[in-house]
């Protein structure tokens, strides 16, 4: 039996562990995924310790060790040093190897929404640690990225950081989030991404974009995915906007993950009806 571990502080409630254990179970795997809470203090001695055992292959790291877990891996990929920021590990005989599957999994997702995003203008709102996973993905493709966020210091941090990058193709500006600033951006903008928490359950009345705001046609993706129908997109449709939820960003950074840790390929459509039945809805 080998484990994967989802770790984080706390990690009360997550889709991962039942997503990944009905595509080990699908696969016929002698796998098991589980969840880890391990707190700051005692970081350090897990990832020295049990996460180097042989029947461990590797884990998600979510909130708060996407930075912290980084001193302690024997080697970070290319993309994940970029990003700043580490969701997946793998363990080979005791070494440990860290990846990010969140941008590329927003990635995939948002083509299969628009199509091709070479040359598109994209709005991101928020800077932190999802921001940066797309922001980089996006960089490598789009022209123009404007990046809003409630601390403009951390908006202004992310914008030189995307453009300091060889790969860059976009200009990327930083802005704020007031009402203004946001009518500018999205006057051009082809793709608009929300990577707050507002609107997430249990706060669904919230929404970091007035609704009068969204052009029609525009493609609104919102990474939340609980719930699959945010404030955002249920006003983005009503703006005859496209809409897309966090749902398969989720799944395709966890299959991502999957492929790392067994070679195999997952079985994409089962994770996708897993996670939709657990949130009871649509797919987004
Ligand atoms: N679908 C998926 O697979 C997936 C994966 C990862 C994340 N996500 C989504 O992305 C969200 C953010 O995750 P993260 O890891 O990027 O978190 P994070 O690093 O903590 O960043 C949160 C961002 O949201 C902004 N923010 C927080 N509360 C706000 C408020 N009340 N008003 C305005 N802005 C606010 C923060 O602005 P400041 O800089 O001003 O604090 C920051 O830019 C999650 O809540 C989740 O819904 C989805």
């Amino acid at each position: 039996m080998r484990v994967c571990y989802l770790l984080g502080y706390p990690v009360g409630h997550s889709m991962s562990a039942v997503m990944h254990n009905a595509a080990f179970e699908e696969l016929g795997l002698d796998y098991r995924y589980d969840l880890r809470g391990v707190s700051p203090e005692r970081l350090g001695s897990f990832m020295t310790g049990e996460m180097r055992d042989p029947t461990v292959r590797g884990a998600n790291v979510t909130i708060p060790h996407k930075l912290a877990v980084m001193e302690y891996l024997d080697e970070v990929d290319s993309e994940a040093l970029a990003v700043g920021a580490v969701n997946t590990i793998m363990n080979d005989d005791g070494r440990l190897k860290g990846y990010n599957t969140d941008g590329l999994g927003a990635i995939r997702a948002l083509e299969e929404a628009y199509g091709e995003l070479e040359g598109v203008k994209a709005v991101i709102v928020g800077a932190g640690g999802a921001a940066r996973a797309i922001g980089y993905h996006l960089s490598i493709r789009a022209s123009e990225i404007t990046i809003l966020n409630r601390t403009q210091d951390r908006a202004k941090e992310l914008a030189a950081h995307l453009s300091s990058m060889p790969e860059c193709k976009a200009s990327v500006e930083p802005s704020s989030l007031h009402r203004s600033a946001l009518e500018e951006a999205l006057k051009e903008a082809e793709i608009l991404i929300n990577t707050t928490p507002l609107g997430m359950t249990p706060d669904v009345d919230e929404t970091p974009v007035d609704g009068s705001l969204i052009r029609p046609g525009t493609l609104v993706f919102d990474t939340i995915y609980n719930p699959l129908r945010t404030r955002l997109l249920r006003e983005a449709e009503e703006a005859e906007a496209r809409t897309l939820s966090g749902l398969r960003m989720l799944v395709y950074q966890g299959a991502a993950a999957f492929r790392l840790w067994t070679g195999l390929e997952p079985p994409v459509k089962l994770m996708i009806d897993v996670v939709t039945d657990l949130l009871g809805g649509e797919q987004g």
